[in-house]
């Protein structure tokens, strides 16, 4: 693992997650941008002392020199790191597991995709809600015609933690997330806009033909946006609306998809994962409880308890490390990955994300209202 030391936040759910299986052992690592608290981080993780790096350059060095080094690397740094660690990881020979946005600018995920795609090396991007049981469940309804064509797609991710300026208050999340040179040209469309808007596009196969937006900066002093509203059209004239927010006071992880179609829609909220709400053109809504018997093969190969015993936000990443630990051993055995090695988040989903961030903020930032196509889609 690269990044993810003590006190930041998501490393600690990367290794959560990649132990739930036991198909992960977290063996080395350079965990923070201070050697020091890096290497005192690892004692506390019992990483044993010659595989613990002052630096990703020194980690790369030590480990492509063992014969036991490591099958793939976590980078759980912020943005404007993951492009260089990534791409010295890469030419180096590991496959890499990467945070979202891919990188913090898009010439930047272009020659990262282009890298993965030339060395074949893989690429896993942690968009996390795509490992919900029920949102696989909502994919396979959606791809087998349950709902129809589709309509409209309503998507969103709401949070309330950055309603203050607390970036000039000592939190370190916030300090880089609202740092254009840390983060990325989106506030809060790079930061959980990339997740909602891989969450629509993962379940319902649409491909973004154009989109327009309007981004806004309520907090004062703050140099990105913290509220994102997207109007989306996708190929075969479906209709979307994407928004997300750092500052809707009242929600603290409110991501929510409703896919629309002619004869049906299916709703998803992650405070409720266990559960899809179907709504058939007859009017008998049903709910779809994870666990139930009838339900599809991805959907099961991702749940691990029966219905009621409630799973959530650490199992969902755990099956993309389970995933991606399929992936990696399927390629090396030269065989098909089973199901849950499938249908992963990868270089070209990171890439999409921050070429939808880009437009989004050359949108907003046009003097007139204008429409944009994403460089991928
Ligand atoms: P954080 O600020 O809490 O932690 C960053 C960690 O990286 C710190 O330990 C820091 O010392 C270390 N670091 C920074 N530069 C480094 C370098 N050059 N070498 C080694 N370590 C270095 O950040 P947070 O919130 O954990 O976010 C990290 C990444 O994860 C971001 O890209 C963010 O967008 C993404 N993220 C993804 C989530 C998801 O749901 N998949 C949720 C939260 C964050």
């Amino acid at each position: 693992m690269i990044g993810g030391g003590q006190g930041a936040y998501i490393g600690n759910i990367h290794r959560i997650a990649a132990r739930l299986d036991g198909e992960w052992q977290l063996v080395a690592g350079a965990f923070d941008v201070n050697p020091e608290f890096g290497r005192e981080f690892a004692r506390s993780q019992g990483i044993d002392d010659d595989r613990s790096y002052g630096t990703y350059d020194e980690f790369i060095a030590g480990e492509v020199a063992r014969e036991d080094r490591v099958d793939a690397v976590a980078i759980c740094t912020p943005n404007f790191t993951h492009y260089p660690i990534a791409k010295a990881l890469i030419e180096a020979g590991f496959d890499v597991i990467c945070e979202k946005p891919l990188t913090a600018t898009l010439e930047d995920a272009v020659q990262l995709e282009n890298l993965a795609t030339e060395t074949g090396r893989f690429v896993g991007v942690t968009y996390t809600y795509s490992g919900y049981p029920m949102v696989h469940e909502a994919r396979v309804r959606v791809a087998r015609g349950d709902i129809g064509n589709i309509r409209t797609v309503q998507v969103e991710y709401p949070l309330e933690w950055m309603a203050t300026a607390i970036e000039q208050k000592g939190n370190a999340q916030a300090a880089w997330r609202t740092d254009p040179k840390k983060n990325g040209r989106g506030g809060s469309i790079g930061d959980i806009g990339t997740h909602a808007y891989h969450l629509a596009g993962f379940v319902t196969g649409l491909k973004l033909q154009f989109l327009t937006a309007d981004l806004a900066t309520f907090v004062e002093g703050r140099a990105l946006d913290d509220n994102a509203h997207v109007m989306m059209r996708y190929e075969g004239g479906a209709r979307g609306l994407l928004w997300s927010s750092q500052v809707a006071l009242g929600n603290s992880n409110g991501v929510r998809l409703r896919v629309f179609g002619e004869t049906g829609s299916l709703s998803w909220y992650q405070e409720q994962p266990n559960e899809l709400i179907y709504a058939p053109l007859d009017g008998c809504v049903q709910v779809v409880k994870r666990g139930a018997e009838n339900l599809s093969e991805d959907a099961k190969v991702r749940t691990r308890t029966p219905p009621g015993h409630p799973e959530g936000y650490l199992e969902a990443f755990a099956n993309l490390y389970a995933g991606f630990a399929e992936a990696i051993v399927a390629r090396r055995e030269g065989r098909a990955p089973e199901a849950l090695g499938q249908n992963l988040p990868l270089a070209y989903d990171g890439l999409k994300g921050v070429a939808f961030v880009e437009a989004v903020v050359d949108s907003s930032e046009a003097t007139e209202p204008v429409w944009l196509r994403p460089i991928a889609v």
